[in-house]
């Protein structure tokens, strides 16, 4: 019986003496646990007269129920202290200044993109794709740019091998879809991506630049079409009032080819210093598709006829935002590309 009592003020003061839920929990376990001391104290009883047996197992009984009030009791103390002292160790002083969330802007060739996507696909065009790295056969070859053509000295090459390269026009894109239809008409279609050209940088070059491409493949599609078309873009991109003018120009994938102008937004063609008085300005390279394109690629050129154009993105964003070195846009100053979050 004094074991008994003994037993349980060493579990009574070893419960208070507990700091924390881990120790209280090894303080179960070492007096109610089944190798604990109560339960150690109910083997006991098997060496004890029969007689003894009722009181002792009654005592251990109200041992062991003491025992667990107490660490239940100890528990709830435990269990709000540690909550306290969490709350405590969390509290947020809401007086702190907070990091600012900057965000980005779109960037003003995506934005120039993303415009001329747009206001093709209203038109029924369907916006294709293209790898960078590409092959010579639909850069140059399908391009009829054969590989003692001069024309290939206008664009000069980043070669990864003699068959693969980058892209230096977004004409092999027109060539890939070209081929694609395998002869079959109608095709309207716009492929933008990036090109890359052994230049070097200043303000007007850029090894690698932005072009979107138009091509339209149907029958009875004349220079008229292309016209009305690009007008409509150039009213679109520059402002209500422009006006288009073709000269006659050489590419070798169309025939005829012309540069395209568009009469100067800045003075309305009345000229101006960015038009350098002429009151118009050079915006892209177009043409009729060269019959023996239309035919290296399964078309009849008899019953079929094409346009197409090529415009670089950076100088349509060049103008339309007035800004004169190239490489801002592959320079990637954060107070250049935040000035176009007023567009976005
Ligand atoms: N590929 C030409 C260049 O990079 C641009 C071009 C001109 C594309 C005339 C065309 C076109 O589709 O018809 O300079």
């Amino acid at each position: 019986m004094d074991k008994i009592k003994e037993v349980q003020e060493e579990a009574l003061r070893a419960i208070q003496e507990a700091s924390d839920l881990d120790a209280l929990l090894q303080v179960r376990i070492r007096y109610l646990g089944k190798k604990g001391s109560i339960q150690a104290l109910m083997g006991e009883m098997k060496s004890l007269p029969k007689e003894e047996k009722p009181a002792f197992g009654q005592k251990v009984n109200t041992c062991k129920q003491e025992v667990t009030a107490a660490l239940e009791e100890r528990q709830k103390e435990l269990q709000k202290k540690a909550v306290a002292e969490r709350l405590e160790k969390e509290k947020i002083d809401i007086t702190l200044s907070g990091d600012r969330l900057t965000l980005g802007t779109t960037h003003p060739l995506i934005m120039i993109q993303q415009e001329i996507e747009d206001l093709f696909l209203g038109m029924g065009y369907k916006i294709a794709e293209g790898p960078e790295v590409e092959q010579d056969f639909y850069n140059f070859e399908l391009a009829n740019i054969p590989k003692d053509h001069p024309a290939r000295d206008m664009q000069d090459t980043f070669y990864i091998d003699p068959n693969t390269l980058l892209r230096t026009h977004t004409t092999a894109m027109q060539m890939r879809e070209l081929e694609k239809a395998k002869g079959e008409t109608p095709i309207k279609l716009i492929c933008p991506g990036k090109v890359y050209r052994r230049d070097d940088d200043d303000a007007t070059h850029s090894h690698q630049f932005m072009q979107c491409e138009g091509l339209v493949v149907g029958e009875h599609i004349t220079l008229a079409d292309l016209k009305g078309t690009l007008e409509f873009m150039a009213n679109r991109m520059f402002g209500e009032g422009r006006k288009i003018r073709f000269r006659p120009s050489y590419f070798p994938f169309t025939e005829p080819s012309v540069e395209v102008d568009v009469s100067c937004p800045f003075c309305n063609g009345k000229g101006c210093s960015v038009c350098k008085g002429s009151g118009w300005i050079e915006i892209l390279g177009a043409g009729m598709v060269h019959p023996h394109v239309l035919e290296m690629n399964g078309f009849d050129s008899e019953k079929c006829s094409g346009f197409a154009f090529g415009v670089g993105l950076e100088r349509v964003a060049m103008l339309k935002y007035g800004i004169d070195d190239i490489r801002n846009f592959y320079i990637n100053d954060v107070r250049f590309l935040k000035m176009f979050d007023r567009f976005d």
